[in-house]
Parts: C-alpha cells; sequence; structure tokens
C-alpha cells in the first residue's frame, strides 16, 4: 500500500477526556477503527493506533517506538525501568524482582493474599447477610492491592492510608485534558510523587542497614540496585509501588460489575470455578483497564497502517479499540465466557508487558472466589460511573443479596 501524508489521513478531533468517552467509548472507538487502522488526532497532535494488529507490532519494536519522553517518562521518571528502552538495562533492573511475580513466587505468596482478602470480604459479607447493601470498592478493590504489595514491598499497614492517598494523586490523568486543567492535576501529582518518594527514601535507609524479606531490600542488595543513586532507587520503587495500586482496584471493581449484573455466569462460575481464569481474562478483553498506551516514533520514518509517522511523532495506542478488533475476536462487543483462548492487549506486549500481570490476576481470582465462595447471588445495587478512558473502571461497587 502507498503510505499516505499526514494531511490525507483519517483525522478526529473526538474528545478522548470526556466523559461520555469514560462511560462508554465503545461507539466512537468503532467508529474510530472504521476511519482506519491509525488516524491522526488534530488538536492532540498524535496518531491513534485503532487495531490489534498494529499496536501489537508497535509494542513489539521498542527499537522504532520508544517509551522515552512520552507521559509514561514524566510519569514515573526516566530511571524507572517502565521508561527505559535500553533494553539491557530495563532487563537487569526488572530482574532484580521477576522471580517474585512469576508463578513459584506467587505460589508461595498466595496463602497471604488469601489472608488479606479473607479478612477484607469478612466486613462485606457480613452486611450482605444481614440484608444490607455493602460497598466493595471500598471494602475490598481499592484496599486489596494497596496491602499486597505493601506486604510484597514490607511496607507497615499504618502506612497503607499515604500510600492510598499519593497513589490516588498520581492516577489523576492528565494526558488528554486542556492546559488549564493539566497544569492544577499535574501539581498534585507532583506533591504525591514528592511524598512518596521520601516515604520510598526512608525505606531504602532503613533496608540498608538492615535487609528484610521483602523487595525493597531485594533491590538495594542486588547488584543492578548497588549500581543505582538513591533518587534512581527511588523511581524504580514508585513505579513499582504505584503501577498494581489503580489499575488492580479498577480491574477488580469491573469484574465484580460484570458478573453481578449477570446471574447466568456468576451461576456458571459458582458451579466450576476453573473457568473463572478464562472469564476473568475475557473482562479484561472486553473492558481493559488501561485504555491507551504511550509511544514515539524514533529513527526517522516508518510506515504503518499505510500512513507515514513521522521522526518524533506521538502515538496513542487505544487498547479498548484494539481488544474489541473484529478482524481479531469474533462479534468483539459482546462479553462471552466460552470465547476461544486468545492473549489480550489489557496487560500489554513486548518487553514492557506488565510485570504484575499474573499477581493482578490471582488476586482477581481470589476475591471473586471468596465472594461466590460467601454470597454467590451477590448483585449490582446501585448505580456507578467510569473514572476515564486511559485508566478506566466503575465506581462505586455497591453490591446486595439478590433475591430474584
Ligand atoms: C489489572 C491490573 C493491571 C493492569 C491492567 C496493568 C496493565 C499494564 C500495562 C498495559 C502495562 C504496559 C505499559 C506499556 O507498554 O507502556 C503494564 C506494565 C507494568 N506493570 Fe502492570 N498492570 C496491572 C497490574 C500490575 C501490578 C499488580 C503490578 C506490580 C505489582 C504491575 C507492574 C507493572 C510494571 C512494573 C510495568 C512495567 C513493565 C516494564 O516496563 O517492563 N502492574 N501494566
Amino acid at each position: 500500500m502507498i503510505a499516505a501524508a499526514k494531511t490525507e489521513t483519517p483525522a478526529t478531533r473526538l474528545d478522548l477526556a470526556s466523559d461520555a468517552m469514560a462511560e462508554n467509548p465503545w461507539p466512537q472507538l468503532h467508529q474510530l477503527r472504521e476511519q482506519g487502522p491509525v488516524v491522526w488526532h488534530e488538536t492532540l497532535n498524535r496518531w491513534l493506533i485503532t487495531t490489534d494488529h498494529d499496536t501489537r507490532k508497535m509494542l513489539i519494536d521498542f527499537g522504532r517506538f520508544t517509551v522515552e519522553g512520552t507521559s509514561v517518562e514524566d510519569l514515573f521518571g526516566s530511571d524507572a525501568f517502565i521508561s527505559m528502552d535500553d533494553r539491557k538495562r530495563h532487563d537487569q533492573l526488572r530482574n532484580v524482582w521477576a522471580d517474585a511475580f512469576r508463578a513459584r513466587g506467587l505460589a508461595a505468596l498466595q496463602p497471604q493474599v488469601q489472608a488479606i482478602v479473607a479478612r477484607l470480604m469478612a466486613l462485606v459479607v457480613e452486611r450482605l447477610r444481614d440484608g444490607e447493601t455493602a460497598d466493595l470498592s471500598a471494602g475490598v478493590c481499592r484496599p486489596l492491592p494497596t496491602m499486597v504489595i505493601a506486604l510484597l514491598m514490607g511496607i507497615p499497614e499504618e502506612a497503607i492510608p499515604d500510600i492510598v492517598r499519593w497513589s490516588d494523586a498520581m492516577a489523576a490523568p492528565v494526558t488528554y485534558l486542556a492546559e488549564a486543567q493539566a497544569i492544577a492535576v499535574r501539581s498534585t501529582r507532583e506533591a504525591a510523587k514528592s511524598g512518596l518518594a521520601a516515604y520510598l527514601q526512608s525505606l531504602i535507609t532503613a533496608r540498608r542497614k538492615q535487609a528484610g524479606d521483602d523487595l525493597v531490600s531485594t533491590l538495594v542488595h542486588s547488584e543492578p540496585g548497588r549500581q543505582l543513586s538513591d533518587p534512581q532507587m527511588v523511581q524504580n520503587l514508585r513505579q513499582l509501588l504505584f503501577a498494581g495500586n489503580e489499575t488492580t482496584a479498577k480491574f477488580l471493581a469491573q469484574i465484580f460489575v460484570v458478573y453481578g449484573e449477570r446471574p447466568e455466569i456468576r451461576r456458571v462460575l459458582a458451579a466450576d470455578r476453573s473457568l473463572i481464569t478464562a472469564a476473568n481474562d475475557e473482562v479484561m478483553r472486553w473492558q481493559p483497564t488501561v485504555g491507551t498506551v504511550v509511544r514515539r516514533v524514533r529513527g526517522g520514518p516508518i510506515e504503518v497502517g499505510g500512513v507515514v509517522l513521522a521522526e518524533g511523532d506521538d502515538i496513542t495506542c487505544l487498547i479498548g479499540s484494539a481488544n474489541r478488533d473484529p478482524t481479531r475476536y469474533a462479534d468483539p462487543d459482546t462479553y462471552d465466557l466460552h470465547r476461544p483462548p486468545q492473549p489480550n492487549l489489557g496487560f500489554g506486549v513486548g518487553f514492557h508487558n506488565c510485570l504484575g500481570s499474573m499477581l493482578a490476576k490471582m488476586e482477581a481470582e481470589l476475591a471473586i472466589g471468596a465472594l461466590l465462595d460467601a454470597v454467590p447471588e451477590f448483585t449490582v445495587a446501585a448505580p456507578y460511573r467510569y473514572s476515564s478512558l486511559s485508566l478506566r473502571g466503575p465506581l462505586p461497587v455497591m453490591v446486595a443479596r439478590d433475591h430474584g
């Protein structure tokens, strides 16, 4: 195909930060995909990638599509491995923690996560059994991932409210906001980043003196860790602490909503727990939490989907669109529990793929399993709203016992 110039390509001015895009982005994403695999956003000055094929291509080709210089670097800092395209350096740092997030490490962690789930779920279940409604977002979805990552990092429970506060402020989306709004959000975000950095610095200092069985100590006393300055170490720890917090909370919320609204699926899962893994994967495909992933073109012009992208061009991969790409998924707008298994892009792909995906999946399976054990007939009891397109989940998640 002959590559088109920017002025000749499909274009849009769609407000990606609107409430409508957060609530129900699917018709608009469908329309963008119909326009083409690569669509120019005239006001954001960036390319939107709409297909599964082209999104995969970009996320895998780190030589041509870099994270460096994007909003990822702005949020996490250039010394966090999530922002690095120097594969060797990235892998050295990521590998320091990789074992903890693989099957064996997680199997050892599972009983402790199960105990946290049981503790959090007990209060919810008590209310439901008393015939009251319960807030799963505040009771389970939000605290669970923070308590789990705190456990892994050896952070004491009394610090958790601060961690949640800093992490929530860091999660406020800025990428698609008007400049005036973005400035205000950015300043709150920077204050949160500094607060968290100071706290993490105190952990580094303590673990340097006395190592514990936790991921801060693992980094501090590792060979790659010893080569980092303290501010560089803080960036890597902050990334680890933050990346799995809001994301997992929103994924859990989405799972409870999908099953709470679908008694037929809830019943199948309650009867056959072996289906939960695939059922949760389908939630991630159908309603991905991370709706946008950004990159920048590096190393000269490159043709993608019939369009020439120039050096330095900014790119947003629309994961929500890719995950509903009809060339990959039959009947993509339908939640299908029995869909043939195919990896979707909800946890990314390529060497920046999610380090904590198996942990997030484990938390989700234990949480839904615990609720199905105690109150299999739960239902969504109040309206909810979606947060944003880029980090998307329903809030609040109020549930009740379904007497229907
Ligand atoms: C449902 C929950 C989660 C979702 C949807 C999610 C999604 C993602 C996505 C899409 C990426 C790729 C970003 C890119 O390519 O630019 C990513 C990377 C990452 N995630 Fe997650 N994530 C989740 C949970 C977690 C958890 C629990 C942790 C750790 C405790 C974690 C740690 C990371 C890290 C460190 C990276 C960067 C990996 C690298 O650059 O090598 N995530 N995540």
